[in-house]
């Protein structure tokens, strides 16, 4: 192993971090999206941090940038199937985004395998930074990480962005080949795990005052787009017993969801995002629409969650006069990490902190959700302050950095170990 410490390795990924953040398509806010230009200078930018660490390094077929420590071919026995471990996580961000969301797990990558390029493995190290993990500019989360797990839909070549862009027309723009997105896949590749460093995004490890976390599992999420029409009118002269004011509305079921949200347990429901028209100061709406993100680890919950939802919605609609309508835009099922890796996390958590290591889920949505339908995946979780993110105030410790990619490089060597002593050490 060099002998770089993981403070220093945390100094130079914090100070990549900075320079990842400058990458965005405002001047003023971080927002990087997939297949842009932004998109193009972080992968040149991590392709040359990958090749410092000594990785060889490529793009895939949908827009992923990939590093890898080659195996030793000392310490594998078919060299026609090495193993991969792959770590990863994604570089894309939500608008007006912190520096770490995502980014963090890639430049953790990069870091364990620089620490690790003078030790001899018996598998591919591979570090991916995922083209869009967020969904901001196509609307489609998971792209790149369902691609790479084997699970490429031909249909999303079909959506467009704000701007009337098609996912295809931006691949051929990016430079890729819309009809060859699947060769992304490792599907049927020797994978035997997918690590995922990433900020906790919530408040759990700051009120235990750790800086590390190993992660049980992944909440399932689904997204729906609703619409909801009324009957625009003026604003003096209609009276309000006969209006069919479609934000009205729209107001009385974001409260309804809230409601249902906080009398169901372990569910977390959303709205983040309300339009409304013609969005004339003295015209009643005559349309609007809306978002929603709801979550949860406990998918009988989530189901129960979303039929109060819908028959509250439908009440609404029915007794103001106003016609709702909804499609599932994304739907991602929760997700168990893989126990035996969470054991290695949580055991490493404890050599690198001396503390009792702590295991929770995570509520955010993760590239591993998608990983863990081709392998088995591990999230080791830092603390981030105040458990802010999706916001510019995301912000880590320098220390807690260090101590995360501690436990990362252990956990890659007690995967070395066991493949090692099943394979008999060297040949
Ligand atoms: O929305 C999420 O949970 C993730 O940040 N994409
Ligand atoms: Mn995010
Ligand atoms: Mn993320």
């Amino acid at each position: 192993m060099t002998d770089t410490s993981f403070r220093q390795l945390a100094e130079t990924v914090l100070a990549q971090a900075e320079h990842l953040a400058m990458l965005s398509e405002s001047a003023t806010e971080l927002t990087r999206c997939y297949l842009t230009e932004q998109h193009q200078q972080a992968i040149q930018a991590l392709h040359q941090w990958m090749q410092d660490a000594g990785m060889q390094t490529w793009t895939d077929a949908v827009g992923n940038a990939w590093g890898r420590l080659p195996a030793s071919e000392s310490q594998v026995r078919d060299t026609s199937l090495i193993p991969r471990v792959i770590i990863g996580s994604h570089i894309d961000t939500v608008r007006n985004a912190g520096k770490y969301d995502g980014m963090l797990g890639v430049l953790a990558g990069i870091a364990v395998a620089e620490k690790l390029n003078s030790r001899a493995l018996p598998f591919h190290l591979d570090v991916v930074a995922f083209g869009d993990e967020e969904g901001t500019r196509f609307g489609q989360t998971l792209i790149g990480s369902s691609a790479v797990a084997g699970e490429w839909n031909p249909n999303w070549l079909e959506l467009v962005d704000d701007n009337g862009v098609s996912l295809s027309e931006a691949m051929v723009e990016f430079g890729l080949a819309p009809r060859e997105a699947a060769i992304a896949s490792c599907a049927k590749e020797p994978v035997t795990a997918y690590l995922e460093l990433h900020i906790e995004q919530g408040p759990v490890l700051e009120a235990e005052d750790l800086p590390v976390g190993a992660v049980t599992g992944i909440a399932g999420a689904k997204r729906y787009q609703f619409e909801v029409t009324g009957m625009a009118g003026h604003a003096g002269t209609v009276p309000m017993t006969k209006r069919q004011d479609a934000l009205a509305g729209t107001a009385e079921m974001v409260l309804a969801i809230e409601t249902v949200a906080n009398n169901v347990k372990d569910v977390v429901a959303t709205v983040g995002q309300v339009c409304a028209a013609p969005g004339a100061v003295n015209v009643i709406a005559g349309k609007a629409a809306f978002s929603l993100d709801i979550r949860s680890l406990d998918e009988a919950e989530l189901a129960k969650a979303e039929r109060a939802i819908f028959q509250q919605i439908d009440a609404i609609a029915a007794r103001r006069g106003l016609v709702a309508s909804y499609q599932e835009i994304h739907r991602a099922a929760s997700v168990e990490c893989a126990p035996e890796l969470t054991g290695i996390i949580a055991a490493a958590c404890e050599m690198v902190t001396r503390k009792s290591p702590l295991s929770l889920p995570s509520g955010a949505g993760h590239d591993a959700m998608a990983m863990a339908r081709c392998c088995p995946v591990g999230m080791v979780f830092v603390r981030c302050d105040k458990g802010i993110s999706h916001h510019p105030a995301e912000a880590v410790q320098l220390d807690d950095v260090a101590v995360g990619l501690e436990v990362l490089c252990e956990s890659v060597l007690s995967l070395a170990l066991d493949k090692e002593s099943t394979q008999g050490g060297k040949e």
